[in-house]
């Protein structure tokens, strides 16, 4: 909903180049400010960091969360804080060899594999170089701000205003300052010129009226005239049309749900998750107890392996040593994809059932990717170009269209009964 209102009150303000100059000026800076960051981090911390990163996910990331949350081993949060202190010395010889930590009689290292005592640790001697080991050291001690967390945050809007940076703007915004940099060097030029003519005692010029200058800069006045009426068209055309529509539109979700694993590969039905899309109005995102019908068997998956799956675990409280849902719960905020606005009425058993509409004709293949994306551009233009063509299957079989079908019948002798004749154009049928 967030989305559609945001756009809702954009589309229709009259202030829209204004909104559009202020939106492009807070892109710029808050870009430069990102070159700014990145620029700094990268000469800051070097590239130790980022390796640190990289050896965590490829060798730790499947049984380690940086944060508190247990996987197969404890969440490292703060672990430097616990060990046995040097911690840094300590975790080294850890992470290297672990086994032989623990028996050399550390009583931490005993302690941790006897509190757990089940899929032991890895040993990494011989897999990671010490430098890897230093750099993972970093890494945990000091991990950077989740990167999904951040993008969350601006999953909710700004992220498809990105596109309205292009070339086009930088252009524009090019041409405006160099204008005001003629404006003002022209400035500086005349009064340089006043004062050099004071000195040779000549008498100032006359000031040119706007007006007689623009009769003389003929050439130059129609190229500003036609600029601004482009730039005014482009604007007036994107408050129409482009603004609000998000083809393609894939915020990041809290798990990496995979469409393609469920109903590609394992050809799960897309109404046993949207159950709705039958029923009645909304097709509706599953809520995690559906995932755990068969998820309290299946831990792993071949792509993400553990840490996906263990987030569904957390949203529901379960157990998996227990076996019970005895832990707190934490319901899994999907970011909404699709969202039509409040005033658009539309129904999805009315297009599955009665219009026999597969998902695909306004959903695109699902399937073929991951996390679901918007896939139509949800306009209006686009729903009526689809009632205009399509025939109401089974009109004549129906009974629920019985009287309405002898009458349309009638008045359209022979040809195919479209949405649109059945009266799907009307206005009413889609705003209230
Ligand atoms: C196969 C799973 C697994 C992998 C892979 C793994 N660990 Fe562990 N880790 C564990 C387990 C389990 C423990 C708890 C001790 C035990 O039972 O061995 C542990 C304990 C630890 C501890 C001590 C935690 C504490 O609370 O004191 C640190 C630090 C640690 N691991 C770091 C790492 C790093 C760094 C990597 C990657 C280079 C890594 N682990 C890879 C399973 C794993
Ligand atoms: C009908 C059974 C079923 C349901 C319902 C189900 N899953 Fe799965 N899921 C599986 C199976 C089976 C796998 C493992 C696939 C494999 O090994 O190829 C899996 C794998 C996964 C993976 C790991 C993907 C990978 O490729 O590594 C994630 C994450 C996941 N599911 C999340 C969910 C979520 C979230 C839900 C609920 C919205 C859910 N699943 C509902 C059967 C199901
Ligand atoms: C005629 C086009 C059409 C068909 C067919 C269709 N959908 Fe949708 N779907 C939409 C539109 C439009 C929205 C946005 C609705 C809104 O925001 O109110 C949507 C939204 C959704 C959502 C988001 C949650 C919701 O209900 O708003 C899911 C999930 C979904 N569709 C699944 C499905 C599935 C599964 C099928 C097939 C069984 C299906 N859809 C068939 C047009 C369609
Ligand atoms: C892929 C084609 C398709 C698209 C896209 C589509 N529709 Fe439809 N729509 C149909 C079909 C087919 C029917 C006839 C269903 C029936 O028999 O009631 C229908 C019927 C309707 C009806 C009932 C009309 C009546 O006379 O009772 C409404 C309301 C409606 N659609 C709204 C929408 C809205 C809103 C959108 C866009 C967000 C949309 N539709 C997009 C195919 C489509
Ligand atoms: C195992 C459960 C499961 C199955 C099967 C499944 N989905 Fe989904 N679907 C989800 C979950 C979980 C989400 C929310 C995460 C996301 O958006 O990717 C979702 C999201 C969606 C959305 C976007 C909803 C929004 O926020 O607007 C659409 C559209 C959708 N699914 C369509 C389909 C279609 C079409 C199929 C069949 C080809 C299908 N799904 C099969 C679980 C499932
Ligand atoms: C088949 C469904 C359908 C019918 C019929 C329909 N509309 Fe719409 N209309 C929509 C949808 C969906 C939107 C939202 C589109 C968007 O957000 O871009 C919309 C948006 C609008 C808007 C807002 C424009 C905007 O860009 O936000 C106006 C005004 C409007 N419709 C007027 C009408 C009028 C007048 C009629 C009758 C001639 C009509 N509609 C018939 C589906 C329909």
């Amino acid at each position: 909903m967030q989305l559609s209102d945001k756009n809702f009150v954009f589309k229709n303000d009259p202030n829209h180049i204004m909104n559009c100059f202020i939106s492009c000026t807070k892109q710029i800076s808050s870009k430069s400010q990102l070159l700014f960051t990145l620029f700094f981090l990268s000469v800051n911390f070097g590239f130790a960091q980022a390796d640190g990163g990289k050896v965590f996910k490829q060798n730790c990331a499947a049984c380690h969360r940086v944060d508190e949350q247990k996987l197969v081993g404890p969440g490292l949060k703060d672990v430097a804080s616990r060990v046995p202190q040097p911690a840094d010395e300590w975790l080294f010889k850890w992470i290297k060899n672990n086994l032989a930590l623990q028996k050399s009689g550390d009583a931490y290292a005993n302690k941790l594999v006897s509190d757990n005592n089940k899929t032991p640790m890895t040993v990494f001697d011989g897999v990671l170089s010490d430098a890897d080991i230093k750099a993972v050291i970093g890494y945990i001690k000091n991990p950077p701000v989740e990167k999904k967390e951040a993008a969350k945050a601006t999953a909710g809007g700004e992220q498809p205003q990105e596109k309205g940076f292009n070339i086009f703007t930088a252009l524009i915004i090019a041409t405006i300052v160099l204008l005001i940099l003629v404006g003002v060097l022209g400035g500086v030029k005349k009064n340089l010129q006043t004062i050099v003519n004071a000195k040779k005692g000549l008498t100032p010029p006359v000031p040119i009226s706007p007006i007689k200058w623009a009769s003389g800069n003929k050439r130059l006045v129609a190229l500003i005239g036609i600029l601004c009426v482009a730039l005014i068209a482009r604007a007036a055309y994107h408050a129409l049309m482009g603004i609000g529509v998000y083809g393609n539109y894939k915020p990041v979700q809290p798990i990496l749900f995979s469409h393609q694993t469920h109903a590609g590969k394992l050809a799960i039905n897309c109404v046993y998750c949207h159950s709705g899309a039958e029923k009645g109005k909304t097709a509706g995102v599953p809520s995690a107890n559906v995932c755990m019908n068969c998820h309290k068997a299946i831990s792993e998956g071949p792509k993400t392996g553990k840490v996906e799956i263990a987030k569904i675990y957390d949203a529901v409280g379960w157990n998996q040593v227990s076996g019970k849902y005895d832990k707190p719960q934490h319901p899994i905020k999907w970011t909404r994809v699709h969202a039509l606005p409040d005033f658009a009425y539309f129904n999805h058993s009315q297009h599955v059932v009665v219009g026999k509409q597969d998902c695909k004709n306004c959903h695109g293949d699902i399937a073929a990717g991951d996390e679901a994306k918007q896939f139509s551009p949800l306009t209006m233009g686009w729903c009526i170009e689809c009632h205009r063509k399509t025939e109401v299957p089974g009109m004549a079989t129906n009974p629920y269209y019985a009287d309405l079908h002898k009458k349309l019948a009638e008045k359209y002798k022979g040809q195919p009964i479209t949405v649109e004749k059945m009266g799907g154009l009307d206005c009413i049928k889609c705003h209230y």
